[in-house]
């Protein structure tokens, strides 16, 4: 199986690039090789490499900063998008990308599901649904995974800007009222590469369908309760932090530009059933993450 990986130096795509070496030949590109604003040399790429699966862990990630950069978000995270879908098509491979829980508004009390209504609340959310919408109709095979509070122990993610400040500070005020799953991205590599393997079983024997799945860590907190957890973790790993108090704040007490759904729970029910695979808990992955420091 040749796999051609976007996006190897974000934290997703750093983990996929090691992830799927065991399934085949992977051929992973960053951004300095195959930049997702030029349609052209995207699509020259592809049809020079001719994979059996394109896999996108490529995006425009900045949610605030999206706020002023429409175009530019929209371009990477969903004209971009299109021209895998459509090359995907065109080759018969199979495109694997990346989707996220900010496709909802958050205002649903219980986790959603992949059949829920979506309503982005920002500009990045609307640039990523975009992207969904881009391959739903380009006809290609394909696999959506929505994923949510992603960390790892490399790249910019909640946990490091917590180690960081928590090492800086005595007095912490962390938002406690939108609650998520926050997920490893080595988790999320593993479980691709699993998704992965069984689906070009089923390419194989025709009994493949095209299909959005949920892919979060189980369990859930809101991100005052995930800083306790790095801040208590950290403290086992003999990590040195200066901080004595993490103080629940609400979200209007930490405005930013662009707004964040309330819940971003998000159901692995139908992953889980499809692929017969179990979801650890956020608190495991975690703490296997804060133990490579
Ligand atoms: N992070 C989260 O909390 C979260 C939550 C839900 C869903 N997701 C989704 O999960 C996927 C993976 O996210 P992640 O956390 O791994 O993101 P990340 O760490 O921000 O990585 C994104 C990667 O995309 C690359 N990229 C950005 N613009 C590009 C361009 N024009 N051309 C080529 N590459 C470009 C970046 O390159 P550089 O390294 O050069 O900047 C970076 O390596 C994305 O689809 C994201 O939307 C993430």
């Amino acid at each position: 199986m040749k796999i051609l990986l976007l996006g190897s130096n974000g934290q997703v795509g750093f983990e996929l690039a090691r992830t799927f070496l065991p399934l085949g030949e992977v051929i992973a590109v960053n951004r300095e090789k195959v930049d997702l604003s030029d349609l052209e040399k995207l699509r020259e790429t592809i049809q020079t490499i001719s994979p059996d699966v394109i896999v996108n862990a490529a995006a425009y990630t900045a949610v605030d900063k999206a706020e002023t950069e429409r175009v530019l978000a929209f371009a990477i995270n969903a004209g971009a998008v299109a021209v895998l879908a459509q090359e995907a098509k065109k080759i018969k491979a199979l495109l694997i990308h990346y989707s996220t829980d900010y496709v909802f508004d958050g205002t649903k009390d219980i986790p959603y599901n992949e059949k829920d209504v979506t309503n982005p609340l920002s500009i990045y959310g609307e640039s990523k649904l975009a992207g969904e919408q881009e391959i739903q109709q380009s006809g290609a095979d394909y696999l959506i995974l929505r994923t949510t509070w992603v960390f790892a122990s490399r790249g910019q993610n909640f946990v490091k800007s917590i180690l960081r400040l928590a090492a800086e500070r005595e007095d912490l005020n962390i938002v406690a009222d939108q609650i998520g799953a926050p997920t490893s991205a080595r988790f999320i590599a593993e479980t691709t590469a699993h998704i992965l393997r069984q689906t070009q079983q089923e390419r194989d024997a025709k009994t493949f369908h095209s299909a959005i799945y949920n892919l979060t860590n189980s369990g859930e907190t809101s991100w005052h309760g995930f800083a306790e957890k790095i801040v208590e973790l950290a403290r086992r790993e003999k990590i040195e932090l200066k901080n004595r108090f993490i103080n629940p704040i609400p979200t209007s007490g930490y405005p930013t530009p662009a707004k964040r759904p309330l819940n971003s729970r998000l159901s692995t029910q139908k992953l889980s059933q499809h692929f017969g695979l179990t979801m650890p808990s956020w608190e495991t992955v975690l703490e296997l993450c804060l133990a490579e420091k």
